[in-house]
């Protein structure tokens, strides 16, 4: 199976970009699973349910979040009725939503994504790694579903590769979000998991994590209430991963990074 993810998108000019490439990406790539995580689409603070739609109309099969899920709070009434939508899952007992999903692709094959959140540097949650533990129980990888995708939103490096190698052997991927900024450690672990501790985000570059840089820095140099943060709106470097697994393992066989358009340095793996 070939899977594409893609990190967290930022204002219109991220959902511009994954509406242009997702769709070429899928094509060019032969992408079987899409996902893509979209908790700063709206002007970089959640997601309005329109905008889901438009991000599933560009061929998303899953949507993940993170710790803006809750932004936009008509996202809480939609997510109850859309399954390929999930949050992260060590949110307390009685959240709206899912932290996990069985997708079922248009071939038939079921992939489980997961989304999971850190807690060093983050809000208080429930614990990612136990939560995480009990939901991967109740599936079989290479059995019950083809493929597992976690997407762990955290800040801290440490904690992701720690969340990596906890599960290795129990994922085809675990990329981190959050950070905004594509890591360069993606490999596939010893035990088959494919892993980056950051997919980096679908926005513009020249910001300060896709908010425009003068507001951002503003904030640094000042300790005051500042103005409220606005999406730069330059155009957007899509940037994820692009992961190959065994149906009959669900493990990796390789995963290379993806970014088009924008500042960054263009890559893009040949298949
Ligand atoms: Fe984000
Ligand atoms: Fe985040």
């Amino acid at each position: 199976m070939r899977i594409l993810f893609l990190g967290d998108v930022v204002g219109r000019t991220g959902r511009e970009a994954v509406a242009a490439w997702l769709p070429k990406l899928r094509q060019l790539l032969r992408i079987d699973m899409a996902v893509v995580n979209a908790e700063n689409a709206s002007h970089g603070f959640g997601l309005a349910p329109e905008m889901a739609r438009e991000i599933f109309a560009a061929w998303a099969d899953a949507i993940t979040l993170g710790n803006h899920a809750w932004d936009r709070k008509e996202l809480i009434p939609f997510i109850a009725e859309t399954p390929r939508l999930v949050r992260p899952l060590n949110f307390p007992p009685g959240t709206p939503g899912s932290g996990s999903s069985v997708v079922a692709l248009r071939d038939g094959r079921k992939v489980l994504v997961m989304n999971a959140m850190g807690r060093l540097y983050m809000d208080a949650l429930d614990c990612p790694f136990r939560a995480t533990a009990v939901e991967l129980s109740k599936h079989r990888m290479g059995g019950t579903v083809a493929a597992v995708l976690i997407d762990f939103h955290g800040e801290a490096t440490s904690e992701k590769m720690a969340f990596g190698h906890s599960f290795d052997g129990q994922a085809s991927l675990i990329v981190g979000t959050h950070t905004h900024c594509p890591s360069a450690d993606h490999m596939v672990l010893a035990g088959g998991t494919a892993f980056q501790s950051d997919a980096g985000m679908c926005g513009d570059y020249d910001s300060v994590i896709g908010m425009q840089k003068d507001l951002a820095a503003a904030r640094f140099w000042r300790k005051l209430p500042g103005e409220r943060l606005h999406p730069a709106d330059g155009e957007s470097t899509v940037c994820g991963v692009f992961v190959e697994t065994n149906d009959t393992t669900g493990l990796a066989l390789r995963i290379e990074p993806v970014r088009q358009g924008g500042r960054l340095s263009q890559t893009l793996p040949t298949v």
